[in-house]
């Protein structure tokens, strides 16, 4: 390889042959490789093998830890279900915060979708042919350094801002979210699973008393919009089943909840009076319900 050259050596021009071809110093360009011999190896097919068991290992690993801890999915999309707050992942969570603010969304969204994270990401982009400063201590570039400081302290601002928001919302409207909802049921099932052998650890609740006429009374009342006719609830919803709900609340409790309601269940009262059932069924009702018990 031809590059540099010593005070004896002939002189090398490149085409025009005004231009004498730089030394390797006044380049800054590393030498090649062959000025190590035996410090370098081929890269076909020595590096790429070492490369590849390298990616093996790392694939073999990650595929333990999928199939030891599978990621919990959400329930599958149900347009009807107002207890999911839709977010974006993490790391778009500065963006989602960004388009909340008044002089980003609403009339000047345009503003918050498109000039900001344009500028911002055009900005980087072009970094190269604007910062074309040979300085590379980050103190000597104070303008690249601090706009590169701030929006990072920016990102971190608003992607804290946007989670902890959510926090609040979930708190506020006491959801849990799908992910860890679906965690906790796999978790569940994991330790039923493991429990003997025994599939069935935790027999599955059937209608008790399907022949009361608390269970006709249920059929005519406001419940079975959300709790259904197999007293199945929607679990994706966050309403829960009243199979087995006997095991949780006597008959004076369910009425008090369907009086007074309970968390995101408002007040079942007046509305099933209304839909001509008397007092003494709303009664039966809930006399029947504590009878809904799994043992
Ligand atoms: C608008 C939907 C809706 C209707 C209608 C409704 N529920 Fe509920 N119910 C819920 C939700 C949501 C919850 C969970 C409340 C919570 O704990 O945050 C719930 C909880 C309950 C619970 C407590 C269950 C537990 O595991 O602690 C009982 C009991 C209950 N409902 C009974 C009834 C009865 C009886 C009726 C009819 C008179 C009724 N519900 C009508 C949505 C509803």
């Amino acid at each position: 390889m031809a590059h540099g050259h010593k005070s004896d050596e002939k002189i090398v021009y490149v085409g025009d042959s005004r231009v004498i071809k730089k030394s390797q110093e006044q380049r800054l360009i590393p030498k090649d490789y062959s000025a190590y011999p035996g410090k370098s190896e081929a890269f076909i097919p020595n590096f790429l093998l070492k490369e590849w068991m390298v990616g093996v290992v790392v694939l073999v690993g990650m595929l333990v830890l999928v199939m030891s801890d599978p990621a919990p999915l959400g329930y599958p999309a149900d347009p009807k279900n107002t207890a999911f707050i839709p977010m974006p992942d993490w790391y778009f969570l500065f963006m989602y915060q960004l388009l909340k603010y008044p002089y980003t969304s609403g009339d000047y969204v345009v503003l918050g979708a498109v000039v900001v994270p344009g500028l911002l990401f055009g900005g980087l982009l072009l970094a190269p042919f604007l910062d074309t400063g040979k300085e590379r201590r980050f103190y000597r570039r104070p303008i690249a350094s601090s706009l590169m400081i701030l929006s990072l302290i920016a990102c971190t601002y608003l992607t804290y801002t946007s989670w902890s928001h959510y926090q609040v919302e979930l708190k506020e409207k006491n959801i849990v979210p799908e992910h860890i909802k679906r965690e906790e049921e796999m978790h569940a099932n994991k330790g039923a699973a493991g429990g003997g052998g025994a599939k069935e650890t935790k027999k599955s609740a059937a209608i008790v008393a399907a022949d009361d006429p608390g269970a006709e009374i249920y059929k005519k009342a406001t419940c079975l919009s959300c709790h259904g006719a197999g007293l199945k609830g929607m679990p994706a919803s966050g309403v829960p089943p009243l199979l087995g709900v006997g095991d949780k609340h006597p008959q004076e409790e369910i009425l008090g909840i369907i009086k007074n309601g309970k968390g995101n269940m408002g007040k079942q009262y007046q509305a099933n009076i209304d839909k001509g059932l008397s007092d003494a069924d709303i009664n039966k009702l809930a006399e029947w319900l504590s009878k809904q018990k799994v043992q």
